[in-house]
């Protein structure tokens, strides 16, 4: 049985293959809208989201001994910025390999086994990378990754240790990121690229998360957008949420982007119901830093359809609410991720219902590192110590 995909953007349907995922008709990403099969029905009592969510994804059986315990993040209740109890952070860096990747790795694997294909591959230089590989290695699948130039041994370590083919690529990001899909057709590689309709279809899952454990849709929920798949995923899972009775209604969503590089928000405050790639500034945000991004245009169009927003925040924006999370909070998220808070204190949704940010990576993975000298901290002898503590601690 082949699956079919279907375009949100022109309506086309078309079929699904790997390296094959893009509307014939406007060339966005096609998702699987007919992904709930027979009886909808949530496996409460089932041991992994895979299995309690089985009905709603499109595999012929899931495989749970493939997870790496991916899923059932905690969404916490962020009191001390909001002591209502109405801002919620749920935290995808707490999925194996610290990024919200881990949800469509897990179904990218078992989507290329059921195939028959033998080797997966993801452009990526970063969170991808090394969710790709790591669920590579649990399946036993051969793994190609496409980096870009210059890109870190800090970042790429992440990645290596799971043993993936790993090629350095100078050039254009947009023009290898087509050029894999071609490769992957004549190599036999299934290239799951941030897009993929299968990947979108584990990101739905944490929508699906978030209901149950409001037991209601919020209000609000933010999120940060580079090729715009996590977006478009959770999206997809409220709306699966709500045709199913789960909810009542559709939360408003708010994409947050990188000031530096803005493509979708640029579009959107410009009221254009197309995305025009961008030349990008420099930013810390590497993760959400897409010039020509593959979904901007579905993205634009989900968001505008639902009274959602695009928005964009500075270097600094990201860098200040990192802090905030970090220091209020006792969270270590990346930048990228605190985007999501820094957009909520430019446009506090607070007082018109419960906003969740989600925190798509763990801080440690983040590329930007401050540098030692940028650290607060003390160093000395054993007596410098006492010195030190005792008029630290007299003065309080
Ligand atoms: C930490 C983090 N946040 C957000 C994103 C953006 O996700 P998407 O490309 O699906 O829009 C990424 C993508 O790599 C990421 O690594
Ligand atoms: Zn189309």
């Amino acid at each position: 049985m082949t699956d079919c995909l279907k375009c949100l953007v022109c309506g086309r349907e078309f079929d699904f293959r790997p390296n094959d995922i893009f509307c014939p008709g406007c060339q966005q990403p096609g998702l699987f809208l007919n992904s709930i099969s027979g009886q909808i029905k949530i496996n409460r009592r089932a041991g992994t989201p895979l299995e309690k969510f089985a009905s709603f994804l499109p595999l012929e059986k899931v495989r749970p001994e493939l997870s790496l315990g991916e899923g059932e993040t905690p969404l916490l209740s962020l009191v001390n910025l909001d002591p209502e109890g109405r801002l919620l952070a749920k935290l995808e860096s707490t999925n194996p390999t610290l990024s919200f990747k881990d949800r469509g790795s897990v179904l990218v694997v078992q989507k290329a086994l059921e195939l028959g294909w033998p080797a997966v591959g993801t452009v990526s230089t970063g969170n991808m990378a090394s969710s790709t590989a790591a669920y590579a290695a649990r399946a036993g699948l051969d793994c190609l990754l496409l980096v870009k130039k210059g890109t870190s041994a800090a970042a790429l370590l992440s990645s290596s240790v799971f043993n993936p083919r790993i090629v350095e690529v100078a050039g254009d990001y947009g023009q290898l990121f087509r050029e894999s899909y071609e490769l992957g057709k004549s190599l036999g590689i299934y290239f799951a690229n941030s897009v993929d309709p299968i990947r979108l279809e584990g990101y739905k899952l944490t929508a699906f998360e978030i209901c149950l454990q409001l037991g209601k849709a919020p209000d609000f929920v933010y999120v940060p957008v580079s090729s715009g798949g996590h977006f478009v995923g959770l999206w997809k899972g409220f709306l699966e949420m709500n045709r199913a009775g789960f909810i009542q209604k559709m939360p408003v969503m708010v994409g947050v982007q990188a000031a530096a590089c803005a493509p979708i928000a640029q579009a959107f405050t410009d009221q254009r119901e197309r995305v025009d790639k961008i030349q990008p500034s420099e930013t810390i945000a590497h993760s959400i830093s897409n010039a020509d991004p593959p979904a901007g245009n579905l993205v634009l169009k989900l968001a505008g359809a639902n009274n959602g927003r695009l928005t964009s925040v500075t270097d600094e924006d990201m860098l200040r609410a990192q802090k905030e999370l970090a220091m209020k909070e006792g969270l270590f998220v990346q930048p990228e991720s605190a985007s999501t808070l820094a957009a909520y204190l430019k446009l506090p949704t607070g007082s018109e219902g419960t906003s969740v940010l989600i925190m798509t990576g763990q801080g440690l993975k983040a590329a930007h590192q401050p540098g030692l000298e940028s650290i607060d901290y003390q160093a000395g002898d054993i007596p410098d110590l006492k010195n030190y503590l005792r008029s630290v601690y007299r003065q309080k």
